[in-house]
C-alpha cells in the first residue's frame, strides 16, 4: 500500500517550488498526497520566515498536532524551509512531536530522513548554509539531481511552471531575514536551466516564472571564465521550443540594467511585467534598509523603463513602519508611488526580524495602530491608482493565457458551457470572462468592457484578429 504525505505550504513562489520537488520526490519513494493531516503518515509544513505573522500560524498549525501525534506516534511530522533553517532547535523545543527539520537547502534529504524517521529514528535536523560551489556531495545532489525533479500536479496550473535560476541572496537589507535562512546567493548553472526549460516545455508549459531572490542579478561564471548574465539567460530561454511566455521574480532595482530592458523589448516571448520592490520612498529609511540605492537611483531606473520598454508594467513592494520611519518619511513613501504610478504594490507593515541587522540596531518604534494606518493609506492610494490604469482598458482587445475557471466560479460550483474563466495578459494583469474549462491553456483575444482595482472583465473575440490589433497589455 503506498504512503500518504501532507504538506502545506505558507510564503513565496519560492516554497511553492520548493515542495512541488519534494512531493516529487517522495513521489518517487512511493508517497501519494493527502487531503488532511488525519489521513496521512508523513505531514510536512513549508515555512516562511519573512514576517512574524507567518511564523505565528505555522507554530499554532504545528499546536493543532499535539493531539493527533500522541493518538498515532506512528505518524511523522516536518518542518521545512525558512523558519526550520532560522529556528532550528527552537522548533523541537516548542512541538517536542516533531519528528524532522529540515532547511531549504536540504530537501532532497527529505526521502531519506523521513525512512529514517520511519525506522524508528527521532528528532532529526539537517540545516546548514554554505557556498553550493558544486563540490561536496550534498552540494551537486541538490543543484543537479533535486531541481529537475518535478510534479505537475503541483503546479499553478498544467501550462505554467516556476523555475529557479538563483538560490540565496547576498544583499542584507537591513530588515529581512532571507539571507539567513537561504544563505548566499548563487545562480544555477545556464545549462540546467535551459534544460529543464526544455523539459517543462515538453511537459505542455506554455509559460515558466524564473525565480531568485533578486532575479535580475543572476549570473554564473563556468569554469573556463565565461560569465552568463540575467539577458544572456533571456536570450537562451527564449529559443527554447513550445515556450509562450517567459516571466520573472522578483527584481532588484540596482542591477535593471538597460542591456537586460533593451533585451526584453527585444524578446516577444519575455513578459514586459517588472516587479521592482522600492521598499521606501525616503533616503533616509532607505540608508536605514542598506538597499543599496536612493529615491534619485530608482526614478531613474523607471525612466529607463519607460524610455526602453515602455509597454512594461512595473508592479513594487512597499515596507510601512519601518524603525524610525516619520510620518514625513511615510509621505515619501505615498509621493512616489503617486509618481511611479506602480501597476499593484505589496506593501507590508515592518515585521522586526531577530537575527537581521535591522533587529540589532533599531528599534521597532513605530506603533501598530500607526503601520496599520499608513498601510491601508497606501492601500487606498494603490486601489485608485490601479482603478484607473485599469479603466484605459475599457474598449481594448489583450490576449490573455487562460489558467483555469476563476474562484468566484469554483465557489459558485459552475459547470458547462458558461463559467468565469480567468488568464492573464502578458504583463501579468487579470482577466476573467465568461467562457468554459476547454479554453484553459489557451492563448485568446479578450475584448474588455468592464474593469475593477483589481481585474479586467471581457469577453472573448471571435473573428479572427492579428497581433496588431492587440492593446499594449
Ligand atoms: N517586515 C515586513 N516586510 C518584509 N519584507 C521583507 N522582510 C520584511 C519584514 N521584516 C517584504 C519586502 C519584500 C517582500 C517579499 O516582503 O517588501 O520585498
Ligand atoms: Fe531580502 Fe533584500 Fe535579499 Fe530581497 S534583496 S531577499 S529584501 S535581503
Amino acid at each position: 500500500m503506498s504512503k500518504r504525505l501532507y504538506i502545506e505550504t505558507v510564503g513565496c513562489q519560492m516554497n511553492l517550488l520548493d515542495s512541488e520537488m519534494v512531493v516529487a520526490s517522495l513521489r518517487h519513494h512511493g508517497y501519494e498526497l493527502a487531503d488532511r493531516p488525519s489521513q496521512a503518515d508523513t505531514i510536512l509544513f513549508n515555512t516562511c520566515s519573512v514576517r512574524q505573522h507567518a511564523e505565528d500560524k505555522t507554530y499554532s498549525q504545528l499546536g493543532r498536532l499535539r493531539q493527533l501525534k500522541r493518538e498515532n506516534p506512528e505518524k511523522i511530522i516536518g518542518v521545512m524551509g525558512c523558519m526550520a533553517q532560522k529556528d532550528q532547535q527552537i522548533i523541537f523545543d516548542r512541538a517536542p512531536y516533531v519528528d524532522l527539520i529540515v532547511g531549504p537547502g536540504q530537501l532532497h534529504q527529505i526521502p531519506e530522513l523521513v525512512a529514517k524517521a520511519a525506522a524508528g529514528a527521532s528528532r532529526q535536523m539537517a540545516v546548514s548554509l554554505g557556498r553550493r560551489d558544486g563540490t561536496s556531495d550534498d552540494i551537486k545532489r541538490s543543484h543537479e539531481t533535486f531541481d529537475p525533479l518535478r510534479d505537475p500536479t503541483m503546479r499553478p496550473t498544467p501550462f505554467q511552471a516556476y523555475l529557479r535560476i538563483q538560490i540565496g541572496c547576498d544583499k542584507f537589507c537591513t530588515y529581512c531575514i532571507v539571507p539567513m535562512t537561504r544563505g548566499p546567493e548563487q545562480g544555477r548553472p545556464p545549462e540546467q536551466i535551459v534544460s529543464e526549460a526544455r523539459v517543462l516545455a515538453e511537459q505542455g508549459c506554455l509559460e515558466i516564472t524564473l525565480l531568485g531572490q533578486t532575479v535580475n542579478s543572476y549570473r554564473y561564471t563556468s569554469a573556463d571564465g565565461q560569465t552568463t548574465n540575467m539577458a544572456a539567460l533571456l536570450r537562451q530561454l527564449h529559443e527554447v521550443d513550445g515556450l509562450q511566455r517567459i516571466k520573472f521574480v522578483t527584481n532588484y532595482p540596482k542591477d535593471m540594467t538597460t542591456e537586460l530592458l533593451r533585451t526584453i523589448h527585444e524578446l516577444p516571448k519575455i513578459s514586459p511585467y517588472l516587479h521592482v520592490p522600492v521598499q521606501s520612498g525616503s533616503d533616509e529609511v532607505l540608508q536605514r534598509m542598506q538597499r543599496g540605492y536612493t529615491v534619485s537611483d530608482y526614478r531613474d531606473m523607471m525612466a529607463r523603463i519607460r524610455e526602453h520598454l515602455p509597454e512594461a508594467a512595473v508592479s513594487s513592494d512597499f515596507i510601512v513602519g519601518f524603525s524610525g520611519e516619520t510620518e514625513a518619511e511615510f509621505q515619501q513613501s505615498v509621493e512616489l508611488l503617486r509618481e511611479c504610478r506602480f501597476k499593484n504594490s505589496f506593501i507590508f507593515k515592518y515585521s522586526v526580524r531577530p537575527g537581521t541587522r535591522g533587529a540589532e540596531l533599531y528599534d521597532d518604534d513605530v506603533p501598530d495602530e500607526v503601520k496599520k494606518r499608513r498601510n491601508n493609506e497606501m492601500l487606498a492610494v494603490q486601489n485608485a491608482i490601479s482603478e484607473e490604469d485599469n479603466e484605459l482598458f475599457l474598449g481594448r482587445t489583450v490576449e490573455v493565457l487562460v489558467e483555469g475557471p476563476s474562484k468566484n466560479s469554483l465557489k459558485r460550483g459552475e459547470e458547462g458551457p458558461l463559467m468565469q474563466m480567468v488568464g492573464r495578459t502578458h504583463c501579468d494583469r487579470i482577466v476573467v470572462f465568461e467562457g468554459n474549462q476547454r479554453q484553459a491553456g489557451q492563448l485568446l483575444p479578450i475584448a474588455i468592457y468592464d474593469s475593477t482595482p483589481f481585474t479586467l472583465i471581457g469577453s472573448v473575440v471571435t473573428q479572427h484578429v492579428g497581433p496588431e490589433m492587440f492593446a499594449i497589455s
